[in-house]
């Protein structure tokens, strides 16, 4: 009873909608494309063994997905779907892609699946046929195909990782340019590259060349083809490895340092508002929000007596606890390039340089300490001025905040004092220690992976999981 109930479950309002509207879209074009094509099965020149090949190819490529960072995954439906563009007319492939797919979730994860692979489909196979209704020649050259199997993937590409980036973000509340920036944007030029092979599986199968059946090429073909993507999973994986790498150092640090997280969570979010203010780019909010997780990775190799003393440090134990500056920067050295870019090594090294140069550990002065470090000293200083220490009682976010203007043009760049007093006022969750500490009790406290979005409104990752038909 219980499963029934749940096999009924509905989707908030806002993804369910989104969903019936890209099914009835998919319905209306796929009608509008039988009457002006005329429906007739088989089409003409494809026989119902062809048809069913096709069908099998389909279901057998959704099956074989390979996950994608944000909820997302891929498939090499792709090329099939491009593939029987070509071969047949062109509400065969839309069809063959919403009906031929495994049936193993939600009805509505299903149903939008299905309608956006489909739509992409059709999107694909307009495409195509405006290339081949209207054919384009450089000299005698034909170029209607290559240039028409290239749009298609485009076209294709496009509406499918649109679709699949809109309804993520109506699910999560994940900014769009963000769920698209991390799972689709670097998959764009590998569609057009590969929409070539596409052209040729659909040639190859309607001119055999092996045992009298084109099938025989094509199937060889998905032995590469299954291969690949190994790579792509591989990918994937690599990411999840950077979080959890990055994960294992703050546990590291915070087995020494208990408060160390709290605080590296908070400047965190800080730095990564103050980016977003400073340069309207949510990658490279990103960016900076993970780097500022690693900023006092340095103390790992600081003794604890140090890090933990209740009284005021004397001039060479501050020395030694400056050093966690340099000391970071050498214990992320033998990832330098491969896991993590200058991003975090400038935060890293210059967090405690100051605007008038009386920092460390360099002693750089204005617009010489890299943007990145200055918005994350900012951060780490407000987080500071507000948490106190034993030897020292805990301003209240306002007094921090006079402190910080206070400061401006002597320890921080006005023009970052000034986009923070805006931030301030805004009230944003990081504002007062204790609500925040409150807030990220529950959430971050527990988690075990990294939560890219800076505040505690994590998306369920359970509520969507789109395809896209990738290669
Ligand atoms: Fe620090
Ligand atoms: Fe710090």
């Amino acid at each position: 009873m219980l499963r029934k109930l749940r096999r009924l479950e509905l989707p908030p309002p806002r993804v369910l909608v989104f969903t019936l509207a890209t099914f009835a879209a998919f319905l209306l074009l796929e009608g509008y494309l039988i009457a002006r094509h005329g429906f007739r099965l088989p089409p003409p020149g494809l026989n119902w063994f062809d048809l069913l090949f096709w069908a099998a190819l389909v279901f057998w490529s959704v099956g074989v997905r390979i996950r994608l960072p944000l909820n997302a995954s891929m498939s090499h439906l792709f090329l099939f779907a491009l593939a029987l563009v070509v071969l047949a007319p062109p509400w065969l492939a839309p069809l063959w892609v919403f009906l031929f797919q495994p049936g193993d979730k939600a009805w509505y994860k299903q149903l939008f699946n299905r309608s956006q692979d489909a739509l992409a489909a059709l999107a694909a196979a307009l495409v195509w046929g405006f290339f081949q209704s209207n054919p384009l020649h450089l000299g005698s050259l034909d170029l209607s195909a290559g240039a028409g199997i290239g749009l298609a993937a485009v076209a294709l590409f496009f509406v499918n990782t649109g679709l699949v980036t809109l309804i993520i973000h109506l699910a999560s509340g994940t900014p769009l340019r963000e769920v698209w920036k991390k799972n689709f944007g670097w998959l764009a030029a590998s569609y057009f590259l590969l929409s070539p092979l596409a052209l040729l599986l659909a040639r190859a199968y309607a001119m055999p060349l092996l045992g009298g059946w084109g099938g025989w090429t094509v199937l060889l073909f998905l032995i590469p083809l299954y291969y690949s993507r190994f790579y792509w999973d591989e990918k994937v994986r690599l990411e999840q490895a950077f979080d959890a790498t990055l994960e294992v150092l703050m546990h590291a640090l915070e087995a020494k340092e208990p408060e160390t997280r709290m605080h590296s969570e908070r400047v965190a979010d800080i730095a990564a508002d103050l980016a977003r203010a400073y340069y309207k780019d949510e990658a490279k909010a990103m960016e900076i929000y993970r780097a500022a997780r690693l900023h006092d990775i340095g103390k790992i190799g600081i003794p604890e007596a140090l890090l933990l003393k209740p009284d005021k440090l004397t001039p060479r134990e501050y020395q030694i606890v400056q050093s966690h500056t340099t000391k970071g920067v050498e214990l992320l050295k033998p990832a330098e390039k491969v896991a993590f870019g200058p991003v975090v090594y400038n935060v890293i090294l210059y967090h405690h340089e100051r605007w008038d140069g009386r920092g460390y550990p360099k002693r750089l002065a204005g617009h010489e300490i890299p943007e990145e470090a200055r918005i994350v000293g900012l951060a780490d200083a407000y987080e500071a001025m507000t948490a106190g220490r034993p030897y020292r009682k805990a301003k209240s976010s306002e007094e921090a905040l006079q402190e910080v203007q206070d400061l401006s043009g002597i320890q921080f760049d006005p023009r970052l004092v000034e986009l923070f007093t805006e931030l301030w006022h805004q009230n944003p969750l990081w504002r007062d220690r204790q609500a925040y500490l409150e807030a990220k009790e529950g959430s971050v406290l527990r988690s075990t992976l990294p939560q890219p979005y800076s505040v505690s409104d994590s998306p369920s990752p359970s509520e969507q999981d789109p395809r896209t038909s990738g290669e």
